[in-house]
């Protein structure tokens, strides 16, 4: 790698939490992607350990850094996930999804022993909310789903929620996770009670998952100018 950073440093630390033979989830978004680089250069010194990737996109950056991935369908069991965040709020509650794959980090996250974030400084809160909730929803119904959940995120104190169909940046047209879903974005400002949004985002039909991530993460690893601080609960 080309001189440290915030992200690397953060992904550097994550490392040790890696041991021989471990089945690992592997996240997405820059940051994960530099654990998957040096994951990598581990593999190519003797390290052994499968990987089951939170998106499309890993799975093809995994295998160039020489990864073996494993499909969900055949793992036993996770013993690490290691994976980004948008948002790392009190009790180490996560807003994810930036990049739209909230739905298998999510179920990869939850099917693991243990997950461990990583991110530089800035995604550190202390409320949540400042970044638009990703809300992944079925096709079917899109706008009155989205109708829904402004209602939901309303009633939970956002005083004018902006809820957003988000757009693929080059084609214009709306962006399609890759389980063939749309997602709101949905600027809050501030969300204050995480935990009940969370659930009553759930109980919205037609809400395939939200982007909180309540009581997964285990370890936080912050990464700054000169090295990482590991947070643990
Ligand atoms: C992907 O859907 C997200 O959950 C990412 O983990 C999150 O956006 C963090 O990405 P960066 O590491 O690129 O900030």
């Amino acid at each position: 790698m080309n001189g440290e950073t915030p992200k690397s440093h953060a992904a550097r630390a994550a490392l040790d939490y890696v041991k021989d033979n471990m089945v690992l989830g592997l996240g997405s978004g820059s940051t994960a992607e530099i654990f998957l680089e040096l994951l990598g250069l581990r593999i190519a010194s003797g390290l052994k350990v499968q990987g089951i990737p939170t998106s499309k996109r890993t799975a093809e950056v995994a295998e160039e850094a020489g990864i073996e991935l494993l499909s969900i369908e055949h793992a036993d069991r996770i013993d690490l996930t290691v994976d980004g965040a948008d948002e790392i709020g009190p009790k180490f509650a996560l807003i994810k999804g930036g990049g739209g794959c909230l739905l298998r980090e999510k179920i990869i996250a939850n099917a693991s022993d243990l997950m461990v974030v990583i991110a530089d400084e800035s995604k550190l809160v202390e409320t949540m909310g400042a970044f638009a909730l990703p809300v992944e929803v079925d096709r079917f119904g899109f706008s009155i789903t989205a109708k829904k959940v402004f209602d939901v995120l309303k009633q939970d104190g956002t005083s004018r929620p902006d809820v957003v169909l988000r757009e693929d940046k080059n084609s214009g047209k709306p962006f399609i996770t890759d389980g063939g879903h749309y997602i709101l974005d949905c600027a809050c400002g501030e969300i204050t009670h995480p935990v009940k949004t969370a659930a009553q985002l759930c109980a919205v039909p037609g809400v395939v998952e939200h982007g909180l991530f309540i009581d997964m993460a285990r370890v936080v690893i912050i990464g700054g100018d000169h090295g990482a601080e590991i947070l643990e609960r």
